[in-house]
């Protein structure tokens, strides 16, 4: 805040007109333009505490309980309240962790409420938007299916559009939203980087034809292992997945006459990630140099998810009764199996790394584990070491195994599977896939490591 270039806002068009929340930098912010004082703390705040006071007579506050868990994340405080504050919560070491302007529907909250630790967090969003803001609560998946297909119906009317699939949950429930307002106008592309999991290609492409999607499979396999061959590097290799990938998406949609619009499964996490505070300048970097973007991207963009969380999106898809096996899955990186085969990337490696995998999710699967964990898969490690099989000495592939608990990605914890379990996989895995003898379990959590090894 006190930095030249710290971001701002011109808070006389909004407070005291409709209801503000300011969270965190919001909350200091506000006492700092009307008169408080923000200061450079002594005690750093970051995680976990608890509050000590609480105003439950306070509509925000209403049903909070006096010693609630929040989540702290600030070094700078607000050391002292502009006078027509009031205070509504504190912390042992943050005495002004929460407060509004007298007779105003203003309101600032040092920690974040938006966050699963800070446990009744949801509980103050829900007071702010229902009981302060007046919001009636109604949105249901059956409603937002139906304004939305309207809508599109509207804003493409006999229009075609374009869309990668990418057999994920936001791409499948947007392309069938879509597909439901304009039917066939709507053109899927569906592309085999020979980076997906064993038979994920054909199962997915099955599962699409089944939901009347008009989608075309695209065998690029080859030209994915081309640009890759000898990468070593892990942005190395990402990048040039992500140009392979563009290559033959914009070749494929050439094919297609008079498309005007390309679909994307953007949610609004990823609207909030890719926005700077900073403005334009910062954040689009090729989006405005269009002369040397691929054709398909200088169409219209339309993103019928762009105001949905996971969780709506899940329950939107069950609306439009998606098959489980699309709607329930793991989620899984763009780069594929590309970021789990540590060092170069051969057609041979891709062969070990998916069998290993498909044992062990269809592992998961067979012992009704598979939906206790947010994401799983197998790393095939640049290693070999000893191991004996009858009488033979053997000097082959160690892999691990990687299987997560998480709510969004951000943070994880490694998955306490049953040792069992574990032994079993462990066991069919390096009596079958030939050229692997040894197999070991991640054990780390995020952070301070990450989900995929690269
Ligand atoms: P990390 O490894 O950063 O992963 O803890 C968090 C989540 O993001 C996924 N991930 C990716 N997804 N393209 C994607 O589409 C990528 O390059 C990529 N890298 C990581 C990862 O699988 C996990 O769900």
């Amino acid at each position: 805040m006190r930095q030249e270039d710290a971001p701002d806002v011109d808070l006389e068009n909004y407070s005291g007109k409709v209801p503000v929340l300011g969270v965190c930098y919001g909350a200091q912010l506000m006492a700092q333009k009307n008169g408080g004082n923000v200061l450079p703390s002594n005690i750093r705040e970051y995680g976990r505490a608890k509050l000590s006071k609480v105003d439950q007579h306070n509509d925000l506050m209403k049903e909070i309980s006096i010693d609630s868990q929040v989540w702290m994340s600030h070094a700078d405080t607000i050391a002292e309240l502009p006078d027509a504050y009031e205070l509504i919560a504190s912390t042992a070491s943050v005495r002004v962790a929460a407060f509004k302007k007298k007779g105003e529907d203003t309101y600032g909250i040092q920690f974040h409420p938006e966050v699963t630790h800070s446990l009744e967090g949801k509980t103050i969003l829900r007071n702010f938007v229902v009981h302060i803001c007046g919001c009636a609560q109604d949105w249901t998946p059956d409603i937002f299916v139906e304004t939305t297909v309207a809508g599109l119906k509207a804003q493409l009317g006999d229009d075609k559009v374009v869309m990668g699939l990418s057999g994920g949950v936001d791409s499948s429930v947007a392309a069938t939203l879509i597909h439901h307002a304009i039917g066939k106008n709507l053109h899927c592309i569906f592309v085999d980087n020979g980076l997906l999991r064993k038979n994920e290609f054909e199962d997915v492409l099955h599962s699409y034809k089944d939901m009347g999607l008009n989608v075309k499979g695209v065998d690029a396999r080859e030209q994915f292992y081309e640009a890759l061959k000898g990468l070593t590097d892990p942005e190395d290799k990402r990048k040039a997945i992500g140009r392979v990938f563009i290559e033959v998406f914009d070749a494929e949609a050439h094919k297609i006459q008079n498309v005007k619009w390309l679909g994307q499964g953007t949610i609004y996490p990823d609207v909030i990630e890719s926005v700077s505070v900073k403005g334009p300048s910062a954040t689009i970097k090729s989006h405005h140099n269009v002369g040397g973007l691929p054709d398909f991207m200088k169409l219209k963009v339309v993103e019928p998810l762009n105001t949905l969380f996971k969780d709506e999106v899940r329950l939107v898809g069950k609306t439009l009764e998606i098959h489980q096996n699309i709607l329930g899955r793991h989620p899984f990186p763009g780069p594929g199996l590309g970021i789990r085969i540590l060092g170069d990337i051969t057609p041979e490696k891709v062969h070990i790394l998916q069998e290993v995998d498909h044992i062990f999710i269809n592992g998961l699967k067979k012992a009704g584990l598979y939906d206790d964990v947010w994401q799983a898969g197998a790393i095939l490690l640049p290693i070999q070491s000893v191991g004996v099989m009858g009488d033979e000495r053997t000097y082959e592939r160690v892999v691990s195994l990687r299987a997560v608990t998480s709510v969004d990605g951000m943070t994880a914890d490694w998955c306490h599977l049953p040792y069992e379990f574990l032994a079993d996989v462990s066991n069919e895995i390096i009596n079958t896939v030939k050229g692997v003898n040894r197999v070991v379990y991640d054990i780390s959590s995020k952070p301070p490591a990450t989900i995929e090894w690269e």
